[in-house]
């Protein structure tokens, strides 16, 4: 039994529910979604919930919903930031943003305890210091809402070895002739299906390389709800018309990634501003010596432009070529380093202010209970259709 700040008492909950808010505020998530659940929504006064919650649904009732995450497998970079990043700071105005921190996918491969947990707590600090506002988009950690490796499993049973083995991402990594790859690798998909189809966004937000991954969650609720009713909804994936791949430096034949071996290619959005200053001027063009877009040919100027571009409000290759016409690569280069310097600088005044702040917890506590709040009774609702459970909730 719940007592309502109000007074109203709600019978029927079990305590061991998940929870949402904190100290005299912590309610079992399903009373919130009875709340939620009335007409008008939050039109219940003396809500038992945090303001920042109530705050959040009024404002989410006639949005479309956006979910997207990064995984830490080691320090966020420029392509992170430019593909991914910045659009969920551009889109969280217009949209209900969900961003999460994917810590289960990043231990698919090795990773180092401490130098893990410093780059969890740095992508949270990142995530803040590039605009992500917690007040408008929902952030937590995937390991605090446990729902998405459960439903991860049942999509993984729906999931076909034959979709598995088309990955490019895996396939990728096989093709290198890496040894002792995880069945978490090769399993991945299916959990990244989970994290999107238990939220029911509408849209996906991806860098070019994810787009797979994305489609093959449509397929994948689609295939359940031809099973068993309709459970989720089809998200789309939005991949931006610009800067969706950004190039690593050294070799504009291979995308800008962490698993960079020399580091010279990947600008990371910690590195410090002279060395990311030397690793713009150090980039490889060619020896034509013109500043055109021509991918093509120029994949080394194309990709500079197109980092020069995202940076600038999406601003027309044909301006950019029109600026530097007549002029060498040094003069863009110095253009582009400029830019990156003056991003760079911003986000980490902002990270070293957040960092110092110690508000990270309070952020993931918060942001955690939100996702769990929706989470939760989705996945009792596909348990219960797949007829999985005997207990009802
Ligand atoms: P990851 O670092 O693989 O977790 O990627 C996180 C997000 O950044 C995903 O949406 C990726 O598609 C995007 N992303 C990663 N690398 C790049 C890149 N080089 N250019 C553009 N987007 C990228
Ligand atoms: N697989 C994504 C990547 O490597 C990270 C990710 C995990 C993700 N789950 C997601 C992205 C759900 C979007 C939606 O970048």
């Amino acid at each position: 039994m719940v007592k309502c700040r109000c007074g109203q008492v709600y019978s029927g909950v079990p305590e061991h529910l998940p929870v949402i808010g904190s100290g005299e505020n912590r309610y079992p998530a399903k009373v919130i979604q009875q709340l939620l659940n009335k007409p008008g929504g939050t039109a219940h006064s003396g809500v038992p919930f945090g303001d920042a919650f109530l705050f959040t649904r009024r404002r989410y009732q006639s949005m479309k919903r956006m979910l997207s995450g990064i995984k830490p497998t080691g320090q966020l970079h420029l392509g992170n930031y430019i593909g991914a990043l910045s659009k969920f700071v551009s889109y969280q105005d217009e949209y209900e943003m969900i961003a999460f921190i994917a810590n289960l996918h990043c231990i698919t491969v090795p990773q180092d305890p401490v130098e893990l947990q410093k780059n969890l707590q740095d992508c949270v600090a990142l995530y803040l210091a590039c605009g992500l506002d917690p007040k408008k988009s929902t952030i937590f950690l995937q390991t605090d809402v446990k729902e998405h490796a459960q439903l991860g499993y049942i999509l993984c049973c729906h999931t076909y070895m034959g979709e598995l083995n088309r990955m490019t991402q895996f396939k990728d990594k096989q093709a290198h002739g890496e040894k002792n790859l995880s069945g978490g690798l090769y399993t991945y998909p299916s959990l990244m299906a989970a994290d999107i189809l238990i939220y029911d966004p509408d849209y996906v937000p991806v860098g070019e390389d994810q787009k797979q991954h994305v489609e093959l969650t449509r397929d994948i609720a689609i295939r359940m709800n031809n099973r068993y009713g309709k459970l989720f909804k089809i998200p789309e994936p939005l991949v931006p018309k610009v800067g969706a791949r950004i190039m690593s430096l050294t070799d504009p034949s291979k995308k800008m990634s962490k698993s960079d071996e020399t580091n010279k290619g990947c600008i990371y959005l910690l590195d410090d501003l002279k060395t990311a200053r030397k690793k713009i001027m150090g980039a490889k063009t060619d020896s034509l010596g013109i500043i055109k877009f021509d991918p093509e040919n120029q994949p080394g100027v194309a990709n500079l432009m197109q980092i020069l571009s995202s940076l600038s409000d999406n601003r027309p290759m044909a301006d950019i070529e029109a600026e530097f016409a007549g002029k060498g690569y040094g003069d863009f280069k110095r253009a582009v380093a400029d830019k990156v310097c003056e991003e760079l600088e911003m986000i980490q005044g902002r990270y070293n202010e957040i960092i110092a702040s110690g508000m990270i917890e309070d952020v993931l506590y918060e942001g955690a209970a939100k996702a769990r709040s929706l989470a939760a009774p989705k996945l009792e609702t596909v348990q219960h259709a797949i007829g999985m459970e005997i207990i009802s909730k």
